[in-house]
């Protein structure tokens, strides 16, 4: 085996360059929020939730404290609750099935795909039965799902299509923006995603009025009108500190992902290792590239020797959900989602971001190669 040497630690993901880059703005925005006490909700949360929902091509979008909130507040929006089943699919962050059990429904989970390891439209069907209310599909990676075969799916036997664009934001399904196909959408904004808050945030586009509505009495204690209650509700805004700086980095969005395609197009033409295989890519699916997802046979050989070449790939997602012993009562066994499967013990992340340096891509490159 050959090694090559290295001038730094070159990490999957590294935040530092982009914050340095917008600080100056990031901080008056947060001096505005500051001087302003607009701190939850109001004014700087109202200005990204428009600017957001024009990203996405939707009437609304409602800013939330974080993905897993926006994702639990579009169940409870659909009315899902206990007795129901939820179609997620077994690859994908375990926040997607949190949300249905968190209103007590049950998760039921669906195998990727072998090649694009998004949820494979044609074993959704042999899962739906009568307590089937709707499916909820993860343009994971960054990458969209086989958006119309599975929408009509639901369109066939009368579900509800959620997106799952936690990791997506401004990725494209022939040429439209993910976020506006389901009845709703749910995005994080963690720090680590293309669009990520300087702390905990969340997001839920849609365009339909009843939706909308609902989701902002949910997260505001179920309170249309200060102090009357008109549904359990919670506290799930966003704070107007991370609306401010959402807005702020928006801008930035595109050139930022248009930075990662670049880099993802190098890694998809010029690493020649047969013994690495990447994520197919339909040509339908415009990806945004959250994560350059790999597999490889023997993944932890692959890992020491990455490291040993300063290179630190990570590892999206080791158990599938199905499989995870949160969700043992549920009696998955192993062999039922094979490809999820076979993905967790086989998959790295590469390094991945807009600011890594063509040196540092060729780096990444060159060190495959001579694996
Ligand atoms: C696919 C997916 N869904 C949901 C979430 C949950 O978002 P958050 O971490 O903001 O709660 C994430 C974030 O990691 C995610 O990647």
């Amino acid at each position: 085996m050959n090694t090559v040497a290295v001038p730094h630690k070159i990490a999957c993901l590294d935040l530092k360059g982009q914050h340095q880059q917008i600080k100056k703005e990031v901080f008056e925005a947060f001096e505005k929020v500051y001087d302003t006490t607009a701190f939850s909700g109001g004014p700087f949360v109202e200005e990204f939730e428009k600017k957001f929902a024009a990203f996405c091509h939707t009437k609304y979008a409602v800013g939330v404290n974080n993905g897993t909130s926006a994702l639990y507040l579009a169940m409870l929006a659909l009315g899902i609750g206990k007795g129901d089943e939820v179609i997620v699919p077994a690859n994908t962050f375990i926040a997607t099935a949190w949300a249905v059990s968190y209103t007590g429904a049950t998760p039921v989970f669906v195998d990727c795909t072998d090649d694009t390891w998004q949820i494979d439209a044609a074993k959704i069907e042999e899962k739906i039965n009568a307590n089937t209310k709707a499916v909820v599909g993860v343009h994971l990676y960054g990458q969209p799902f086989d958006i119309e075969s599975v929408a009509a799916i639901c369109h066939k036997h009368g579900l509800y299509l959620v997106e799952d664009a936690a990791q997506a934001q401004g990725a494209q399904y022939k040429g439209i923006p993910v976020g506006c196909f389901g009845e709703m959408a749910c995005f994080s904004f963690y720090p680590g995603k293309n669009l990520g808050a300087c702390g905990e945030a969340g997001g839920i586009t849609t365009s339909k009025d009843v939706y909308y509505k609902h989701l902002l009495s949910l997260r505001n204690h179920g309170s249309e009108v200060r102090y009357y209650h008109d549904e359990i509700g919670f506290n799930m805004r966003m704070s107007g500190l991370e609306g401010a700086a959402l807005t702020v980095k928006l801008k930035y969005l595109r050139g930022w992902n248009n930075r990662r395609k670049e880099i993802a197009r190098r890694y998809q033409n010029e690493i020649d290792n047969i013994q690495i295989t990447v994520q197919a890519q339909p040509e339908w699916a415009a990806s945004v590239y959250h994560l350059f997802v790999i597999t490889t046979d023997d993944r932890d050989r692959l890992s020491k020797y990455l490291n040993e070449n300063n290179i630190y790939p990570g590892l999206h997602y080791p158990v599938p959900c199905h499989l995870q012993k949160a969700y043992s009562h549920l009696k998955y066994q192993e062999g039922d989602c094979p490809n999820a499967e076979y993905l967790a013990s086989h998959c790295l992340s590469l390094p991945m971001y807009a600011e890594l340096t063509d040196k540092e891509v060729e780096h990444v490159i060159d060190v495959l190669n001579r694996y």
